[in-house]
C-alpha cells in the first residue's frame, strides 16, 4: 500500500496506539514518576520494532534512559536523524480546570485530549508513524534515526553528553524535531529560532532556625523579605532586567529580519483570548511577538519560604528560596549569564543574610538556518500536506538539544512543528488536533520524499 492509503486505513489504530502511549504518565520532574518514564521509553522501543526499525536501543544516562532506533537500508539516500521527547510535564489540577483525566486520552471534537498529546508524545509519534507508512510501502526513500528523549521538561541534563560521545551513531545529514506550532490554525510555521534557558535557585539564609516574630521581629533581618528585597531588585520600573552585562551580548534584530518577523506579530486580542489579560507587560521598546522571540527575560517561577500551610504562625522563617529562570537569546552564553546574576545577586545581598545562587539547568539558543535546501524541501513538504505556504517563525520556548545537534552534528535542522497556538501545552486540556496529526505524517511522508536526492 502506498504511504498515503496506509495512514487513511490505519488512522484508527494509530491513534488507539497513541493512546495507549499517552496513558503513562512520564512526568519526568516528578521523581515518584521515575518507573512510568522508564514505561514511556519501553513502550516506544517496542513501537519502533514493531514497525520495522532493523536497530533499537535503550541507552542509560545518569537520569531517564534515552531512546534509539534506525533503519538504515536506502543506501546513498540522505539520512535523517528525528528527535522527540516522551516525557511531560506535571499536570496538576488544583483548580479543576481539566475537563478529562489527563491521563486517560479522549476525542472531544476532532481533537484529542491528554497531557503530552501535542507536547511531545503526540508529535513525535505523528513521525513514528510517517516512518512506519513509509516502511511498510517498501518505498523508503530515506535512511532514519530515531533519538527519543526523557528528560526534555526537565532541562535535557544529560542528552549532551551522550551527543558528544556519540558522533558516528547519531551522524547524519539533517536533524527533523517536531515539538513547535503554527502561527495561526490554519498558517503552518517552521521555527527558525528558540530562546535558549538558565535555570537558577536563590536562597537566602539568616538566623540558624526559625524564630519567634515576636521575640526577634525588629531585630533580625528577615530571609522572606530579604529575598523579595532581592528579587525586586532584578528589573527596573519598565521591566527591563537590571543585573549588569545582562544584555551586553545581545545581538539586535537586523532591520530586514524584524520587517519579516512583523508579519507574523503577536496580536494583544490573542493574549487576552489565551491568558484573560487585556494589558501586556514588559521590555519597552519591542513589539511583543519581538520580546518573545528576540529579546532575554529573567523570571520569578516561584518564591519558597516561611509559613504557607493552613492558618496563621507568627514565624520568622531561617531561609527562603526562589527559582528563578531567564530565557537567552543570540549572543548570550547561559554560564555567562549565571555568573553575571550570581555576582549581582551576592553584591546586593545586605550583610545580615547570606545568599547562594544555583544551577539547575541550562540550554543554548537555536537559530537554524532558513535558506538550506532541506528547508526549502520542507517548505514545499507543509504546502503539500497543510495546503499553505508555511511562514518562519522565532518562538520563545526553549528546546535545549537543538543547540548542541547544531554544534555537534553539523547538520541543518528543521523544527517540524504540528501543535496549534491554542493547545494548551503545559496547561490544563492539552489537545493535538487530529487533523494536524494526519496532515503532520502526509507532511513528513512528502519531506522524506522530497529530500531523498539531496546528498
Ligand atoms: N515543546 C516545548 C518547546 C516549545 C514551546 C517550543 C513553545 C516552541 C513553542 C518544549 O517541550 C518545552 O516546553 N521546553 C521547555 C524546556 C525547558 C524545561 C528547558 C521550555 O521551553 O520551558
Ligand atoms: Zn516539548
Amino acid at each position: 500500500m502506498n504511504p498515503y492509503e496506509f495512514i487513511e486505513a490505519n488512522h484508527n489504530q494509530f491513534l488507539e496506539d497513541l493512546k495507549d502511549w499517552l496513558r503513562i504518565p512520564s512526568i519526568s520532574t516528578l521523581s515518584e514518576h521515575n518507573a512510568d518514564v522508564r514505561k514511556a521509553a519501553d513502550w516506544i522501543k517496542a513501537h519502533l520494532d514493531s514497525i520495522g526499525l532493523t536497530r533499537t536501543e535503550i541507552f542509560e544516562t545518569p537520569g531517564h534512559p534515552l531512546v534509539y532506533g534506525e533503519w538504515l537500508g536506502a543506501g546513498n539516500a540522505p539520512t535523517v536523524l528525528i528527535y522527540g521527547h516522551y516525557d511531560v510535564q506535571p499536570a496538576d489540577d488544583d483548580e479543576g480546570l481539566w475537563q478529562s483525566d489527563p491521563f486517560e486520552p479522549v476525542v472531544r471534537d476532532g481533537n484529542l485530549y491528554a497531557r503530552g498529546a501535542t507536547d511531545d508524545k503526540g508529535q513525535t509519534f505523528t513521525q513514528v508513524k510517517a516512518i512506519h507508512s513509509l516502511l511498510q510501502s517498501g518505498q523508503m526513500p530515506v535512511n532514519v534515526k530515531f533519538i527519543l528523549e526523557g528528560e526534555e521538561e526537565s532541562g535535557s541534563n544529560h542528552i549532551h553528553t551522550f551527543v558528544n560521545e556519540h558522533p558516528d551513531l547519531l551522524a547524519t545529514d539533517v536533524v527533523v524535531v517536531s515539538d513547535t506550532s503554527f502561527h495561526a490554525p490554519d498558517q503552518p510555521s517552521i521555527v527558525y529560532g528558540l530562546r535558549g534557558i538558565t535555570y537558577l535557585e536563590i536562597e537566602v539564609r539568616g538566623p540558624a532556625q526559625d524564630l519567634h516574630s515576636g521575640m526577634y521581629g525588629g531585630i533580625v533581618h528577615n530571609p522572606a523579605q530579604a529575598l523579595v528585597e532581592i528579587l525586586a531588585a532584578l528589573h527596573d520600573a519598565d521591566g527591563r532586567v537590571t543585573v549588569p552585562g545582562f544584555y551586553d551580548k545581545v545581538r539586535p534584530l537586523a532591520t530586514d529580519e524584524r520587517a519579516e518577523l512583523a508579519k507574523t506579530p503577536f496580536p494583544p486580542e490573542r493574549l487576552e483570548r489565551e491568558t484573560g489579560l487585556k494589558t501586556p507587560w514588559g521590555e519597552p521598546g519591542y513589539e511583543l511577538h519581538e520580546r518573545l522571540g528576540a529579546r532575554p527575560t529573567l523570571e520569578i517561577n516561584g518564591i519558597i519560604g516561611g509559613r504557607t500551610g493552613e492558618g496563621a504562625k507568627t514565624v520568622l522563617p531561617a531561609r527562603a528560596l526562589a527559582k528563578v529562570s531567564c530565557r537567552l537569546v543570540p549572543d548570550q552564553d547561559p554560564k555567562e549569564i549565571e555568573a553575571l546574576i550570581a555576582q549581582h545577586v551576592a553584591s546586593i545581598t545586605p550583610e545580615t543574610v547570606t545568599s547562594e545562587v544555583r544551577v539547575l539547568h541550562r540550554g543554548k539558543w537555536a537559530i537554524v538556518e532558513q535558506d538550506s535546501p532541506f528547508m526549502q524541501a520542507a517548505a514545499r513538504a507543509f504546502e503539500l500536506g497543510f495546503g499553505k505556504r508555511p511562514v518562519f517563525t522565532r518562538e520563545g520556548g526553549s528546546i535545549p538539544i537543538v543547540g548542541t545537534f547544531q554544534d555537534q552534528l553539523n547538520a541543518p535542522v528543521i523544527l517540524m512543528g504540528f501543535g496549534l497556538p491554542d493547545d494548551n501545552l503545559h496547561g490544563p486540556n492539552e489537545k493535538y488536533a487530529l487533523e494536524n496529526f494526519r496532515k503532520g505524517m502526509q507532511t513528513a511522508i512528502r519531506f522524506y520524499e522530497g529530500i531523498s536526492t539531496l546528498k
